[in-house]
Formats: C-alpha cells, structure tokens, sequence
C-alpha cells in the first residue's frame, strides 16, 4: 500500500457525515436480543412447522446477505480514494457485521437452526456482487439493488408479527440500512461519469441481469412468505419502488433526466408481470422475454 497524502476529500457529498452518524445511532446488538429472548421466551411463540420453515429459508438469504455485506463493504472502503466514502463504508461493514451475528445468534438460539446453502438466484446475486472487480457495480448492486430489497423484507417481517423479537429488532436494522444507502447514491455518480460509453452500456446489462436473478430468488421465497401471513406481490411492489426511488435519486446527482433507466424500469415491470402473473402475459411476448432474460 502507498500512503496517499494528499488523500482527496469530496467537499459537496460530506460522505464522513454517515460515519458520524452511524456512530450516534449504534446498538448493541448482543445487549439487544439477549434482552428480548428475557422478553419473549421461545415458550411464548406458538410456531407452526411451515412458519419455522419459512422463516428459516427466508433468515437464512438474509444472513448470507449481511455477510456479503459486511465484506463487500470492508473491500470499497480498502479500495476508494476520498475519505469520506472509506468512512461511510468501514461504518456500514461495521454495521453489517452486527446484522450478521445477530441474524445468526437469533436463528440459532430462537429456531436451533444452522443455515448453510441457500436458493440459487439469491446466491448468484451475492456471488456477483462480491466477485466484480468493479467499485461501481459493487456500489449500485449492494446499495441500490440488494439493500432496498433487504429493508422491504425487514419492514414486511416486523408487519406480519410472526415474532415478536423480529417486530422489535427490524427497525434497527431497517433504520441501519436506510443510512448505507446514501453512499451509493452520493458516490457512485463520480464513478459512472468517468465511463466511457460501451461500459455504461455494460453497467446497464449487468444491472438488469442483477434484477432478473432478484425477481427469480423473490419468486423463490413466494410460498415462504404467504405461509408468514405476508402478500409476495405486495412485497414485491415494495422492493421494486423501493429501487426506482433510489435509481431517480441517482439520476438526479448524475445530473440526467430519469429517461436513462426507463429499459431498465420496463424490463422489470414485464418480467415481474412473467412471474407473478403469468396468465395475464401474451404467449409471444412471454417467449421473447423469456429468451432474452
Ligand atoms: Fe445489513
Ligand atoms: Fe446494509
């Protein structure tokens, strides 16, 4: 490592700010949960098998999730060059990895359950994720395609109060995940406006692969959630405006009109169509679609 020391400083996005602010609103993750499980005993849950299957498949993404959250973090802030944004990234690693010890504290003492694999379309979005070399493609797939999707989740467990722990400790995390976010939204700009034009290209396909695998790992978890009480199709409308907002949040930083990600918007809104309403797609456009995605 060579010690920059004219080490640069973004004046305009104050990316320190989400250190600072991560910092004021911390939590102690074991004091947390060792205090609910004192709370509400396992004795004063009455889950079904399915439930605890459910909730299983669907802790389980979401664990690994952190996990990859939590290194891919650590990795951005290694690698970039303004200090505000390694700050913003070492405090979210920090936070991912509080995410991830206490998903995995709560599924082992509250369901004795040790995850290991989970559904394909979910890995392959962490696998892409982790492996691309690419600053930008980390920063628009872990801040704005796999976070919105983990706050939606987080929102729809703590609605459906299936347990009451998770009701209580959603929000952390929900209000957690709402503050990484902005580092994507304030960092990646500078990065796509040094592409040239074949990558934005590139940047856009692998985007909408990423949504692709998204709607496939939802569709995965489908009956999972309808056995928590919880609507897919409400899930999902959730997520995908969730995303929206993010991807018109970023436009407006780039400085380009939200016509940018309209491919992307319709691709999505066709394929979740493909998915969740089959029956109400024309059999030819269901075949191209199906070809191409
Ligand atoms: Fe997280
Ligand atoms: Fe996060």
């Amino acid at each position: 490592m060579i010690i920059p020391f004219d080490i640069h400083y973004d004046e305009k996005n104050h990316l320190d700010k989400v250190y600072h602010r991560g910092q004021e609103k911390i939590w102690d993750g074991i004091k947390v949960l060792d205090g609910l499980f004192e709370r509400f005993p396992n004795d004063i849950v009455d889950l079904n098998d399915d439930q605890i299957r459910a909730l299983e498949n669907i802790l389980g993404i979401i664990l690994w999730g952190e996990f990859a959250a939590w290194t891919t973090a650590s990795e951005m802030s290694a690698r970039f060059d303004d200090y505000g944004a390694k700050m913003a990234a070492v405090s979210q690693a920090h936070d991912e990895a509080r995410h991830f010890y206490v998903i995995r504290n709560y599924l082992q003492e509250r369901l004795d359950y040790k995850p290991k694999s989970i559904f394909k379309p979910a890995l392959r979005v962490l696998e892409e994720i982790s492996q691309t070399k690419s600053l930008a493609k980390k920063l628009l797939g872990l801040q704005l395609m796999v976070e919105p999707v983990a706050i939606t989740i987080f929102r729809f467990l703590r609605k459906s109060e299936i347990d009451p722990i998770l009701s209580e400790v959603m929000p952390l995390f929900e209000q957690d995940e709402a503050r990484h976010i902005a580092l994507g939204v304030k960092y990646l700009p500078s990065l796509i406006k040094e592409m040239s034009l074949l990558r934005k290209i590139g940047f856009i396909m692998w985007q909408i692969k990423l949504i692709l695998y998204e709607i496939r790992g939802l569709k995965c978890i489908e009956e999972d959630l309808k056995t928590l009480g919880i609507c897919p199709k409400e899930v999902f409308e959730f997520a995908e405006n969730k995303q929206i907002a993010c991807l018109k949040e970023l436009s407006a930083e780039i400085g380009v009109g939200e016509k940018i990600w309209s491919p992307v918007i319709k691709i999505i809104e066709f394929k979740k169509r493909l998915t969740f309403y089959p029956h109400k797609t024309h059999p030819i456009a269901r075949k191209v679609i199906n070809c191409f995605f």
